[in-house]
């Protein structure tokens, strides 16, 4: 079952509305035992990674573009680091309408690039980054007949709130802290406004990778860079709403360095057996360097798939071990 017909009730949308759907949501809460063990709490991961295009955003898509389709719009647009741009070329391809992507030029993962190409979008690669192609599109949007679906969309916040929902139906309302990754900051809005309907209040720990993190240093960062390309962002567009949701709940917004993000990114895989994207590691690297800070149950949120990024993967991981075809060499190459 889709998001919207499962959390209809809580989402804007009446029965009879269009609704544009890829079943997504409902992603699996897998338990991490290696992980709670060596920061000493009961960790949970949600493994967004597992939604149809690979990443959360399909959770803010269904509802956006919906939404566009009962308002008549005849195409959508979005500024991108790569997984908006994935899940709203697949939302627009289901909907039958046209979609565009801005994304920074040379920064995005080669999966979500070839997601985006492969469902028919028009991709343009922008000689700038995240912050000024948001800007960008948000002007475009102004005076064209174009639905805008960046997080900057209600609709989308809607949609992300749901994780929201599950994880305290998963774990039966007890949950101290959540801790996450922070790039434009809809997504720690989103994760709040869930909770706050739900009359919940876990910390909420954010964190950025450390060559971006305006929201740690509290001003914008001109030149964004972090090997996290999905949070390569200097100016998030929901800071306020991101800053208030993560003081309310007596949480922080904290910085990690890109070596503690690819050592989680590494710990996930091989101690766990999840393969995240590296923006998504940020939320574990952040809980390894950090600490629980007195949370007994902490549930760190994967954002999106590790297929997403297989560049990252293989400039990190061992080489493969040839071989010649031949029994002897293989079993050298396999015991060795
Ligand atoms: N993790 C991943 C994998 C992301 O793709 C993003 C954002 C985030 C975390 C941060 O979420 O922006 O709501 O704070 N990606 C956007 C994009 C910016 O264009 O795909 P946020």
């Amino acid at each position: 079952m889709g998001l919207i017909a499962r959390y209809r009730e809580r989402l804007p949308f009446a029965p009879g509305d269009p609704v544009v759907t890829l079943e997504e949501g409902s992603t699996p809460l897998v338990p991490a035992p290696a992980l709670s063990e060596r920061v000493g709490a009961d960790v949970w991961l949600k493994f967004e990674g597992a939604n149809p295009t690979g990443s959360f955003k399909d959770r803010g898509m269904t509802c956006a573009v919906s939404d566009a389709v009962r308002q008549g719009a005849e195409a959508v647009l979005c500024a991108s680091t790569g997984n908006t741009a994935a899940s709203l070329a697949a939302y627009a391809a289901r909907a039958g309408l046209r979609g565009a992507v801005i994304v920074p030029e040379g920064k995005i993962a080669t999966g979500k690039l070839a997601q985006a190409l492969m469902h028919g979008a028009r991709v343009i690669a922008l000689r700038g980054n995240f912050d000024v192609a948001l800007r960008l599109v948000r002007d475009l949007c102004d005076r064209q007949p174009i639905a805008l679906v960046n997080s900057v969309n209600p609709f989308r916040i809607e949609g992300q709130k749901t994780s929201a929902f599950e994880l305290l139906e998963d774990l039966g309302g007890d949950l101290d802290a959540l801790c996450i990754p922070v790039g434009n900051a809809g997504n720690v809005t989103a994760y709040w406004k869930g909770f706050q309907e739900r009359g919940a209040a876990p910390r909420l720990f954010g964190f950025q990778a450390e060559g971006a993190a305006p929201l740690v240093l509290g001003h914008p960062v001109d030149k964004p860079e972090t090997v996290a390309s999905a949070i390569r962002i200097g100016n998030p567009a929901r800071w306020e709403e991101a800053m208030a949701a993560m003081t309310t709940s007596r949480g922080a917004v904290r910085a990690v360095s890109d070596a503690e993000i690819l050592d989680a990114y590494d710990f996930l895989a091989r101690r766990e057996g999840i393969f995240c994207e590296p923006a998504s590691a940020a939320s574990v690297a952040g809980l390894m360097k950090y600490g629980p800070d007195g949370c007994a149950r902490i549930a760190c949120v994967l954002t999106g798939n590790g297929l997403k990024d297989p560049q990252t993967a293989l400039d990190r991981a061992g080489g493969v071990i040839p071989c010649a075809a031949e029994r002897g060499a293989l079993e050298a190459a396999v015991l060795r």
